[in-house]
């Protein structure tokens, strides 16, 4: 190829170009002088070399059929940035000229989201030539294409041997750039089998390099930089790499060791952990005179202990042009942590910057933004002053100098710069006038007309122009209606502020509704002319580019908010990258721009983080919706000049929104407001629906929360009513909570012309000690009483509902409701039939089979939500919809949805997971997840936090390694749990057998998971493969509809019926003496009785089994199931079908928290309901078989089955799967995993305890894994009793149910109980406790012999009394304590048990005999015999 004859590069890419039907060319200046020959031939256009180089592209009009080829060089690049958001979807190549050998540009820009080429030298460019083409015009996307031209000079290219046979661009049939091959990297090795080190390269010294590797060095050279394939990356880098050093041309060394090109690694952690790679850094080389020595330094420093981390060889390249002094800081910005704004500022707007405060200064004052904002008021009225001046003296004849012809075309030119937006160049040429003028006046300071200037300024900066900036704090976000923000955008002057908000996202979601920031974005875009971005210097360097240079030239006042999270001075740059990561990719802090000068509305608006912000789309929608309402009613005008603070944009929204309301209504009845506080959601739902009755019956009726109330003005409603139910003890919901401080103390609203009532939700027993009575709708009672004080008219008395009352609250409701109407003189009213509610058995029966509209949700990106009904869908699939409620006041505060993501849950009988299932799952939780996973209390496993987008790849991803998520949740069969036991391989292989045999016989038939979930291809599939995998497994999702008469195909549920079961319903299998399942806790419980001979011959079968409760409702109780006798094994599925058929027929399907099989058994009584199972089940049942179970805990610790081979029951505290600096127990069941996978056995098994098995490790492994569980401490059993036998269920923050913690709670509170256990010498003992976050009972506490079951933040309620087998239920000992009053209660008990226990006798059947507690013989006496004082 280079023999001297044949094409340059510069002559070969054109050459190349060409060959597409229609193409154009481009060139700036700075391109290599050489192509300019070659370019002009080709009619090539030049690019003006000013602030905006593209606008000559897109003036000239981009073509989707033509393909455009640019040869541009670095620092027009730069500076193009911000059009390039313009150039999306077009086939354009920069082909860039890396003219100052600097690659650390292609890092800087890596988050442009183009594909990035690298060509260094021939090889690579010969590729890179032709693919630049084939991505351009096949995928339709602009790329960039770096070329070292400078290490090509002299070398030729045979046009002949660049083969490309594409003539034109495929706009019809875009391909994307993953079904191009393309060949990302090169990897280069002497011996690849011993490579310890490898070199990344990003330099022009590949070739040489190679040349001198040593056998434990191997190189990498890049190619294509974008997409970043760190998989195929990783695949190359051969398995004995530890040590990985990117090399990268630059002209100066690593200011922190950090750079872009580095972060690319860190893009996955884990992959570098699981490599075992335990040095990452960054070399930066210059001009290498002696490459072999660079190279053994680079090599050596790499391989030390303490390796320089911002080694830098070689000598920088002449630096002596204004333009490469320029790009050099340019790129040095991009990656440099303090104060990278603002040297990125400088570096931007030069000597044309004027920042009015010095943020960093000492002086107090002088870094103070209000007293920069001061300062630039100051100079504005100069230079208005000035200006006049200028105006009134454009006479030669008002001067006696000879400059006066000159000064006066000077001043009418800068009295034209005045008024006018500078550009750039602009800029140059009105401060070389502004200059020319300040010259004059001073060289003729003496005459009259110079004066009259001098005495106005007599400094420079008045009559030159610069781009005004202020550097302000997150400080300024608490009280913005005070802060200078609000000043600033008051003012409408051309000012820019820069924001830096450095608080760090932790910080943010732990602090107090007091305390929390305002979203200054928000408020600056609620003013129509403010330019808002909000940027992140370390999540996407060219869009803070873009967002400072389009501020700079916004006429008005821009605010910039940026984002640099830290805790201390000494946080390392790697922590605030990651800090940024969470903070961008959890919504918190979205990337975008809002430039309303944008001529295009669509355009005014730019999401430029990943994670769609919802609500900032929600804002712009608001934003449409005004502005139309605006044109037909001028009050809601939704400018408010000179509003004073963020009230006002409050009340501007609660008008818009009544207006709105009515508008869509028409209506013109008499007002009736209704605000509503709730918690839960009841008093929402009520409030909505007494709005729809109000509406229906002709009134004008408008609902909003409590939060909405404009105190100011309430005197001027008409009718008005308080909708409230009651939080916490006897409080006002969150979200009533600041109306309520309002109101309460104020004496000064009078509001004698409201007519008002207030209806109230509580629970008279909530709190059931005499001394708690008055916080019964307490906050219902307060505000009825705080408003007639304010003179308010009572429309009615106060209307109260009770959760004790037969019909719940409605029993008060509907009595208040009618005498409403009556009051308001329209309970004659004809009405309409109110629709009626969607009940979850019209949900499902209208789901087509569980489909509804999941497939339509999901494609909606507006909201990170699912609708009401899909929400009830999609539990039958597998997962179900939760927010993250530890920061869901925080949004709400800043107007945001709550942040929804969704639980996945495996369908695992038997709780048996393969070493690549868990690999799957393990990687999952990493990329889709939040980083964990949960083992549940029913032996399978939870994802938790998939968002939206993820779902669909999630499922794909855990059907391809043959899992699924079928039932795992949802009104059908759950889950089949199986005793672990772990001692006898022969007998836990049959009855496994059966658990999987029946989770499978009882699954729904619809096709619907896997027309949803599984058909066809998806673009995110990890292997082309995977649809393959599931359609060929013979058990799971159902694949085929059914064949009917009349040869149509359709989904059929033979058993389950169209609406499913009433409940969930739940089977759980024990083997003797092992209870680890609870097997009487569950709707089918079966114990396994095994012959002499460990075989099987049948069950034991109990019904009727249910944890879930509800707090004070007597009605709801916790049941163990109902012995039915012996089964033999084979008969074992027709029987638990007759108890789904009765279930299915005769469950409560009105009311859900009587639906459950525990309330139909002793609705229709044992004897009735088992006579007519045996009926259906066509046998009658044998009697019960005996058998002894000793307990229902797990035990650790390593057994040998018969079989010799080996089972160790790890302890998983709460079952969650996590690395913490003193538990690295996820990477090491990750480890585990892969070394059973490599030796191709051994597997996972999970226990309903929420604990871990690794089975079948033959002697030969054993201490291989034991070596491997003790590095990462997964054999640590060294933990109480109490521990050991605990469990909790997840509540906080996941689980929207929670009344307080349970997870994070349970191991602080044991450490405390455990100081007492030692005091008593008990820590060895087993004792049973469980917690829960609410009275639904997920970890089964009502049959734990010490249990915790939250009632509100912080308050539980205390049982005690179960036994140790799991039997017998346990019993409410006291109500709603706190943690002082459960360590004072338990402490004399445990003392007592310690003093008189007779020998082995456990803590519950000791506390009964004891008499502290009665037993509870059976679920529907749960609630008698309470002792004294429980309530
Ligand atoms: C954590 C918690 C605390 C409660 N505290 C009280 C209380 O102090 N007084 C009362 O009358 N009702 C209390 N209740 C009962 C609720 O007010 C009642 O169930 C209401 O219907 C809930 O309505 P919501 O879903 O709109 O929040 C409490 C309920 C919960 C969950
Ligand atoms: S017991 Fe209640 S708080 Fe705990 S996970 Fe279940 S529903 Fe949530």
């Amino acid at each position: 190829m280079s023999d001297g004859t044949g094409a340059n590069a510069l002559d070969s890419l054109i050459y190349l170009s060409k060959s597409v039907e229609n193409h154009k060319f481009y060139y700036s200046t700075a391109t290599k002088s050489q192509t300019i020959d070659s370019l002009e031939n080709e009619n090539a256009i030049h690019l003006i070399n000013n602030n905006d180089p593209l606008s000559s592209i897109i003036n000239n009009g981009l073509d989707e059929n033509t393909l455009t080829t640019i040869f541009i060089d670095e620092w027009t690049l730069l500076r193009a940035l911000p059009q390039f958001y313009t150039l999306t979807n077009l086939p354009i190549i920069f082909n860039v000229d890396l003219n100052f050998q600097d690659y650390s540009i292609a890092a800087a820009l890596k988050d442009l989201a183009f594909p990035i080429l690298i060509s260094s030298d021939l090889d690579a460019f010969v590729r890179n030539a032709q693919k630049s083409i084939e991505i351009a015009t096949q995928t339709s996307t602009p790329l960039l294409h770096f070329i070292n031209y400078k290490n090509m000079e002299n070398k030729k290219i045979n046009l002949k041997e660049l083969n490309l046979d594409i003539k034109k661009i495929e706009v019809e049939e875009k391909k994307t750039i993953h079904e191009l091959h393309l060949d990302y990297f090169k990897l280069y090795s002497k011996n690849v089998g011993s490579a310890e080190n490898i070199i990344i390269n990003l330099s022009a010294y590949a070739n040489e390099f190679i040349n001198y590797l040593p056998t434990d060095t191997a190189l990498i050279d890049i190619y294509i930089y974008r997409p970043w394939n760190l998989d195929l990356l990783f695949e190359l880098i051969p398995k004995t790499v530890k040590k990985i050093v990117v090399v990268q041309n630059s002209n100066s060394e690593s200011t922190f060791g950090i750079e872009p090109a580095l972060l690319d690694f860190f893009a996955d952690f884990n992959k570098l952990v699981e490599r075992n790679i335990d040095q990452l850094i960054i070399s930066n080389v210059s001009q290498l005179i002696n490459v072999n020595e660079s190279l053994q330094s680079i090599i050596n420093n790499l391989k030390s202990d303490k390796p320089n981390e911002r080694l830098f060889s070689g000598t920088p390249y002449a630096t002596d042009s204004e333009n490469v002094k320029l790009y050099i800081s340019a790129i040095e910005n991009a990656i440099n942590l303090e104060d990278a704004y603002l040297k990125v500022l400088k570096q931007l707007f030069g000597s044309n910057l004027n920042i009015f405060n010095e943020f960093n200064s000492a002086n107090v004052q002088e870094n103070n933004p209000e007293y920069g904002f001061g300062r630039f008021l100051n100079s504005q009225h100069i230079r208005e002053t000035l200006v006049t001046l200028a105006k009134q003296s454009l006479d030669i004849n008002s001067y006696d100098f000879d400059a006066a012809t000159d000064l006066v075309k000077l001043l009418s030119k800068w009295i034209q710069f005045n008024s006018v937006e500078l550009s750039e160049e602009t800029l140059s040429t009105a401060n070389e006038v502004g200059k020319n003028i300040y010259e004059i006046l001073l060289q003729n300071k003496n005459s009259e007309g110079a004066k009259k200037f001098l005495s106005i300024s007599n400094e420079i900066q008045d009559y030159t122009f610069k781009l005004n900036w202020l550097i302000g704090s997150d400080a300024w976000s608490y009280d913005l209606g005070n802060s200078g923000i609000h000043q600033v955008i008051a003012s409408k002057k051309n000012i820019n502020v820069l924001l830096i908000d450095s608080e760090p996202y932790d910080k943010i979601k732990n602090s107090t509704a007091k305390d929390r920031k305002k979203d200054v974005g928000l408020y600056a875009m609620n003013y129509a002319n403010v330019y808002v971005a909000s940027v992140a210097v370390y999540a996407s360097y060219t869009q803070l580019l873009s967002a400072l240079i389009e501020a700079s030239k916004f006429n008005g006042p821009s605010i910039v908010l940026a984002y640099l999270p830290y805790h201390s001075e000494n946080e390392t740059p790697l922590e605030i990258l990651k800090e940024t990561k969470i903070a961008v990719e959890s919504g918190y802090w979205p990337l975008y721009r809002y430039d309303p000068s944008k001529e295009k509305e669509t355009e005014i608006f730019s999401l430029d983080s990943s994670v769609i912000r919802n609500e900032l789309q929600k804002f712009l929608d608001r934003e449409n919706k005004l502005s139309l309402l605006a044109q037909k009613s001028p009050d809601f005008a939704r400018n408010l000049k000179d509003s004073a603070s963020d009230l006002l944009t409050k009340k501007q929204n609660a008008r818009a929104k009544r207006a709105f309301d009515q508008l869509l209504e028409g209506l013109s009845g008499p007002p009736l407001h209704i605000y509503y506080a709730s918690d839960g959601g009841n008093a929402t739902a009520l409030a909505k629906k007494l709005g729809n009755r109000a509406a229906a019956r002709g009134l004008k009726s408008s609902v909003s929360s409590m939060d909405d109330i404009i105190i100011e003005e309430l005197p001027n409603e008409e009718n008005v009513i308080f909708v409230t139910s009651t939080a916490g003890q006897g409080e006002l919901p969150q979200d009533g909570k600041a109306f309520w401080d309002q109101i309460k103390s104020t004496l000064d609203l009078d509001l004698a012309s409201v007519n008002f009532s207030v209806f109230g939700l509580g629970d008279s027993q909530y709190w059931p000690r005499k001394e708690d009575a008055h916080y019964y709708n307490k906050p219902a009672k307060d505000i009825f009483k705080r408003l007639e004080l304010l003179s308010a008219k009572p429309i009615i008395p106060l209307g109260l509902g009770d959760d004790q009352d037969a019909d719940g609250f409605q029993t008060g409701y509907k009595e208040w409701e009618a005498s409403l109407w009556e009051a308001l003189g329209v309970s004659g009213a004809a009405v309409a039939d109110e629709p009626k509610e969607l009940t979850n058995e019209d949900m499902k029966l209208g789901s087509n089979y569980l489909r509804g509209t999941i497939k339509e949700g999901l494609a909606d990106q507006s909201t990170g939500a699912l609708c009401a009904v899909d929400q009830q869908l999609t539990k039958f699939h597998g997962f179900y919809m939760q927010d993250d409620r530890d920061i869901r006041e925080t949004r709400k505060s800043q107007g945001l949805e709550p942040y929804y993501s969704f639980m996945v849950r495996c369908r695992l009988p038997g709780g048996k997971v393969t070493p690549e299932q868990w690999l799957v799952l393990d990687s999952l939780a990493d990329n889709n997840g939040v980083g964990t996973l949960k083992i549940t209390t029913r032996a399978t496993i939870q994802l938790h936090g998939v968002i939206k987008k993820d779902i669909k790849h999630t499922l794909r991803a855990i059907n391809s390694t043959l899992l699924d998520t079928v039932a795992a949740c949802g009104d059908v069969n759950r889950n089949v749990t199986v005793a672990s036991l772990p001692g006898n391989a022969k007998v836990h292989k049959q009855v496994s057998q059966v658990a999987h045999d029946i989770s499978e016989f009882f699954l729904p038939r619809t096709t619907a998971y896997h027309e949803i979930w599984l058909q066809g291809n998806d673009d995110r599939d990890l292997d082309p493969s995977w649809p393959s995998k599931w359609e060929n497994r013979k058990e799971g999702p159902n694949k085929k509809k059914t064949l009917i008469a009349g040869n149509a195909l359709v989904d059929v549920e033979p058993l389950l019926g169209q609406t499913y079961l009433p409940r969930k319903f739940k089977i759980n299998i024990a083997i003797p003496p092992y209870n680890d399942v609870d097997v009487w806790s569950s709707d089918v419980g079966l114990i396994a009785i095994i012959d002499k001979d460990q075989n099987l011959k049948g069950f034991n079968m109990y019904v009727g089994g249910g944890m879930g409760t509800t707090h004070n409702n007597k009605k709801t109780y916790p049941r163990t199931g109902s012995s039915f006798g012996f089964v033999k094994t084979e008969d074992i599925f027709k029987a638990i079908e007759a108890v789904i058929i009765l279930q299915r027929d005769h469950g409560d399907r009105q009311n859900r928290k009587h639906a459950r099989l525990k309330y139909t058994i002793d609705d229709m009584t044992v004897p009735v309901f088992k006579k007519k199972t045996e009926e259906l089940f066509g046998k009658v049942f044998e009697p019960e078989q005996p058998f002894e179970i000793t307990s229902n805990i797990d035990y650790f610790g390593w057994v040998k089955d018969e079989t010799g081979l080996n089972h160790c029951t790890m302890y998983i505290e709460n079952g969650r799967v996590v690395d913490t600096a003193d538990l690295p127990q996820k990477t090491g069941l990750r480890k585990l995993a892969r070394l059973l996978k490599e030796w191709g056995s051994g597997h996972f098994r999970l226990t309903a305890n929420q604990h871990l098995l690794v089975d079948n490790i033959d002697d030969t492994h054993l201490d291989e894994v034991k070596e491997l569980m003790k590095k990462y401490k997964l054999d640590n059993t060294n933990f109480s009793g109490l521990r050991l036998s605990s469990s909790a269920c997840v509540a906080f923050p996941s689980c929207g149910l929670a009344m307080a913690e349970s997870e994070r709670y349970l191991p602080v509170l044991i450490t405390k109980i455990e100081d007492i256990l030692e005091e008593y010498g008990l820590r060895h003992d087993s004792i049973i406790m469980r917690m829960t976050g609410c009275g639904n009972g997920c970890s089964r506490p009502w049959l734990a012999e010490l249990a915790l079951v939250g009632k509100a933040p912080g308050t539980y309620n205390l049982l005690l009394g179960g036994s140790y087998n799991g039997e017998r239920l346990n019993k409410l000992y006291r109500a709603s304590i706190k943690e002082d009053e459960i360590l004072s209660i338990i402490k004399p008990l445990f003392k007592k048990w310690s003093l008189e226990r007779y020998d082995g006798e456990h803590f519950g059947d000791f506390l009964i005999r004891d008499g502290v507690i009665k037993p509870t013989t059976e679920g529907k006496y749960f609630h008698d015999d309470l002792p004294e004082g429980a309530l």
